[in-house]
């Protein structure tokens, strides 16, 4: 980077499934190494990092980061996606043996997300702390202060309202938190952008089989989370889930989505950041 900029390197939907991927981690090696040679300050995965929600296959990226000089609190930031907390085939099992309370659904998904957040806490809390959703990192780079607002949009698979465990929501109670008066003070003076899986906009089509499809996918309260961005002074969002490379505009404010390492490897967002707090964004070809 030049000392007056910083530049952030965003890819996504890694969807890795265990160590016989000798190819896919190949790139993710090859990725890592391209990005630091570009001269990146920080990475930040937008989720899937799995395919199976197996925490044994987060601590293969964990590790992968690791030895390519990653992991740490100043320069890598990482959210799950459905992917990595909802095995729909395991649901549907429960479901069917035990038909359980919706309740335990959702303990289940909050178990899964403190494991994660306990695997990953030196990129949350920068030590052995445990942290939860939502949380925010402020990293000082000297000419400017960069907030990454972290979001968790993943929703509990249930059999009517979330069929394929891959709609979203975010808690109210969450975003409340974030729209504080004592955080928007805090996020003031820095270059805030907001962190989550799922995408602000989908395809939007008109043809109904895409729409169909879009339900199955959707952010259910896409509005409230851009509007708390809105007041957070969030100048960018970033998210994937939704596998295609993009960037628009939502909510007045610049929404990249990282597209799909499992379909493109060699590809990825990089955001710069210059000191008067302008920024440029463009996707990057290996
Ligand atoms: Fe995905
Ligand atoms: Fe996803």
């Amino acid at each position: 980077m030049s000392s007056k900029s910083v530049t952030i390197a965003h890819f996504s939907d890694l969807h890795l499934s265990g160590k016989r991927e000798r190819r896919r981690i190949a790139f993710l090696e090859k990725l890592l190494a391209s990005i630091e040679r570009a001269g990146c300050d920080h990475i930040v995965i937008t989720g899937d990092l799995v395919d199976t929600a197996d925490p044994a296959e987060w601590a293969l990226v964990k590790e992968i980061l690791q030895d390519a000089g990653w992991f740490s609190w100043e320069r890598a930031s990482v959210i799950p996606g459905n992917h990595d907390l909802t095995n729909i085939e395991e649901e549907m099992r429960f479901y069917n043996a035990f038909n359980p309370d919706p309740n335990a659904r959702k303990r289940r998904l909050h178990k899964k997300i403190s494991e994660f957040c306990t695997l990953f806490r030196e990129l949350i809390t920068g030590d052995e702390r445990v942290a939860g959703f939502p949380y925010i990192k402020s990293i000082d780079y000297g000419s400017q202060v960069i907030s990454l607002v972290m979001v968790n949009t993943v929703w509990p698979w249930m059999n009517l309202e979330n069929p394929l465990g891959a709609r979203g929501y975010v808690n109210p109670a969450e975003l409340e938190a974030l729209r504080d008066p004592s955080v928007v003070g805090a996020l003031k003076d820095s270059f805030v952008i907001g962190v989550f899986h799922h995408a602000c906009r989908i395809y939007e089509t008109g043809v109904p089989i895409d729409q169909a499809f879009d339900w199955t996918m959707e952010l259910r309260n896409r509005e409230e989370l851009l509007g708390t961005m809105g007041t957070i002074g969030a100048r960018l969002l970033l998210h994937g889930h939704f596998h295609r490379f993009q960037s628009y505009m939502a909510g007045g404010i610049r929404v990249v989505n990282g597209g799909s390492f499992r379909y493109d490897p060699e590809r990825y967002n990089e955001i710069t950041i210059r000191e008067d707090g302008s920024f440029s964004q463009r996707f990057v070809d290996l």
